[in-house]
């Protein structure tokens, strides 16, 4: 499809890049490798020939591989250049101007867009150098994927590792909007768990899927998003802030903390209705035939929120499986939404645990608009259009 230029330079996530370059020969693009002196400490460029089935480019000067392909060739052919790992000083040598090695030589020399996955100790990142050489980078137009908040390999945790190689090839060429810019959006996602003892739990079928949809869409248009997340084996998009919950309590709390800032709240989790009373603190033996665990109502986070004196634009959704617009529109009412998005959840092809979805959102002035089935990335998109058309 295109030809990608894959920097990296020397941290040890350059082991990532690995899995980087086979994940852009997969989406079918033709990969070449650059490797800084000290990327070669901490994986070989044996490596990246073997995976990207091409030499890799070392050297700024080197006879064999000048005349083979050059630093200016080597510029000109890239379509993207993708430097990941992005260390705190390749960052500031790119900010600078520096060609003095052939990875910086090739991104001064080319007219492709440039592209950097930084990764580095969280304190390096942290430092105010490096977040002004990001900020510097991004006002000349370079993209800036990442990097994500975890334990990082020096031991420590925080901002600081590189985006996870599906996460970046996920971005890489998706057209940037500015249509967001300046909004926060606040976005529940996934189940809840309702421990009942230390290993059993009362939950339900939500996959996070749409939830996790929606936050990528509302990021890629622009906003700043904060997803809060119940337990799912799904990534976010890389820079969405996932604050990842277990029980609807966990959920609620933590949404309250990020309401204040918010300007929309999108409820897209599935929290459970009810919780055991008790927490029972050793597994419960299976002694008497009929057991009873009693149960108690959860807080309804959306109504909550929708009650605050100065609520963000707040929209539900309503999961049925029969008289959708009924319910859906009993409860845009009751909890008091600006809109609500009404799901089948009857028909298996849609909805929970699939990758499809088709919704009917309504709004308190008796609108509505159908979003016919397709893929939960699409609907994502359009529905956060749509929000932001209603809210304006
Ligand atoms: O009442 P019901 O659970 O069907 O309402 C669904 C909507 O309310 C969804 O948007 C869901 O995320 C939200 N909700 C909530 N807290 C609850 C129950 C539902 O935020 N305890």
């Amino acid at each position: 499809m295109s030809n990608i230029l894959l920097a990296v330079s020397g941290g040890i996530a350059a082991y990532k890049s690995v899995e980087l370059c086979r994940r852009l020969q997969d989406q079918g693009h033709e990969v070449r490798v650059v490797m800084t002196a000290s990327a070669m400490e901490f994986v070989t460029p044996l490596t990246f020939q073997a995976i990207s089935g091409h030499p890799v480019h070392t050297e700024l000067f080197d006879l064999a591989a000048e005349a083979a392909m050059g630093h200016i060739e080597l510029a000109r052919w890239a379509d993207t250049v993708l430097i990941a790992p992005a260390t705190a000083n390749t960052l500031a040598k790119l900010v600078a101007g520096f060609s003095d090695d052939l990875l910086t030589t090739v991104v001064t020399a080319t007219a492709a867009p440039v592209v950097v996955a930084p990764a580095m100790n969280q304190q390096m990142y942290q430092a105010s150098t490096t977040q002004e050489n990001l900020a510097t980078l991004k006002q000349r137009g370079v993209r800036v994927i990442g990097p994500a908040a975890g334990a990082q390999a020096c031991g420590e945790v925080g901002m600081g590792r590189m985006v996870e190689p599906e996460l970046i090839v996920d971005q890489l060429f998706y057209p940037h909007s500015e249509l967001l810019a300046g909004q926060h959006w606040v976005i529940t996602a996934g189940p809840t768990r309702e421990q009942i003892d230390p290993v059993r739990f009362l939950s339900n079928n939500s996959s996070g899927k749409m939830g996790y949809a929606i936050a990528k869409a509302a990021h890629r248009l622009g906003a700043k998003v904060t997803l809060v997340s119940g337990p799912v084996s799904l990534l976010p998009e890389a820079g969405v802030t996932c604050v990842k919950v277990k029980s609807a309590l966990q959920m609620q709390q933590a949404v309250m903390e990020h309401i204040p800032a918010a300007d929309v709240f999108v409820a897209c989790a599935a929290v459970a209705d009810y919780r055991p009373v008790d927490f029972v603190t050793q597994k419960i033996k299976k002694n008497d035939e009929h057991l009873q665990i009693q149960l108690v109502k959860n807080p309804d986070i959306l109504q909550g929120v929708a009650a605050l004196p100065s609520p963000p634009f707040c929209v539900g959704f309503a999961a049925e499986t029969e008289r959708l617009e009924h319910y859906a529109k009993d409860k845009l009412q009751r909890k008091n939404l600006d809109l609500i998005c009404a799901n089948n959840v009857s028909c298996n092809t849609i909805g929970f645990d699939s990758d499809e979805n088709a919704v009917t959102v309504f709004s308190r002035d008796g609108e509505s608009v159908t979003l016919p089935q397709s893929c939960k990335s699409k609907i994502a998109d359009q529905l956060v259009r749509l929000i932001n058309k209603t809210m304006s």
